[in-house]
């Protein structure tokens, strides 16, 4: 038995990475629905491979009247809404990661509307086409626990996104509607790409592989069944709840 069987999702970022690897897990498990992102070759490549049950929405998550459209298109296509992963985000065009010293304000507000406000109103926004009983998943991060080097800002965004989950599904309670969030661990997505030049991605890997206590890094399908988890009705005792799925990352002494 299928554990989204006809469930209908939104993802967020569901054209790299971690979101692809959540919609195909999805998939495997019956859901149907849209990926969300700004890039049309990559969210091309992605339905294609995810088949006829999905649609692409070319939208920025960080522009609310965006956000409006998306939800407003899944429902006119699939006629209800189930599960949300707000999972867009990461590195952000333009703005460097550093440190108090170096980000200005410019670069704050930008990690700020990408990882922080998009959150909230891809949540906001949705509500209204959502069924009652559904999930939400948000993506936060390890990193929101421990403080690296030059990922201060990010790091506040995940854990403001963390206490999302809780606030979120007590405000909902009346709707029962329940939100979660997963924090992964180091994960092979394209993410590297962005801010690591070409010649030091496979350095950069295999450090952070040789750090993680589990001794490798993860793959975005592993975070895809932890969100089908949180999507389906296995979770159902589950609500503001962080489930990390870091290899060992946060809580296990790094090597
Ligand atoms: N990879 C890791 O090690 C790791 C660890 C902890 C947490 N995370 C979190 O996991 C999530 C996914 O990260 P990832 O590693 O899979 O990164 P990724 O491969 O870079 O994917 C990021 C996704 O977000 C979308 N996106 C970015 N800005 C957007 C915008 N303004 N509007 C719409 N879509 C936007 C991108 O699509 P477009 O380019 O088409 O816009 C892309 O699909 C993020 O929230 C990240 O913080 C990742």
């Amino acid at each position: 038995m299928s554990k989204l069987n006809k469930k209908v999702a939104v993802i967020t970022g569901g054209n790299s990475g971690i979101g692809f690897g959540i919609a195909k897990e999805f998939k495997k498990e019956g859901a149907v629905g849209a990926i969300v992102g700004r890039n049309q070759k990559t969210l091309d490549k992605a339905v294609a491979e995810l088949g006829d049950d999905f649609i692409a929405i070319k939208a920025d998550v960080t522009n609310l009247d965006d956000l409006g459209r998306v939800f407003k298109a899944t429902y006119e296509k699939f006629g209800k809404i189930d599960v949300i992963v707000a999972n867009a985000g990461g590195a952000v065009t333009g703005a460097a990661f550093g440190t108090v010293a170096e980000v200005g304000e410019a670069d704050f507000d930008k990690t700020i509307d990408l990882n922080l406000k998009s959150i909230y109103f891809t949540v906001n926004k949705g509500l209204a086409y959502m069924n009652d009983g559904g999930s939400i998943v948000l993506l936060g991060s390890n990193a929101a626990h421990r403080a690296y080097p030059s990922f201060t800002l990010y790091g506040a965004t995940k854990a403001a996104v963390i206490h999302f989950a809780k606030g979120f599904s007590n405000d909902l309670l009346g709707r029962k509607i329940r939100v979660n969030v997963i924090s992964p661990g180091t994960t092979d997505t394209p993410v590297f790409d962005k801010f690591v030049p070409e010649e030091q991605l496979e350095a950069v890997k295999k450090y952070w592989s040789d750090v993680m206590p589990i001794g490798r890094i993860g793959q975005p399908s592993e975070i895809g069944r932890a969100a089908v988890f949180l999507a389906s009705d296995d979770s159902a005792f589950m609500l503001g709840a962080e489930l990390l799925v870091d290899g060992g990352l946060t809580y296990l002494q790094p090597k």
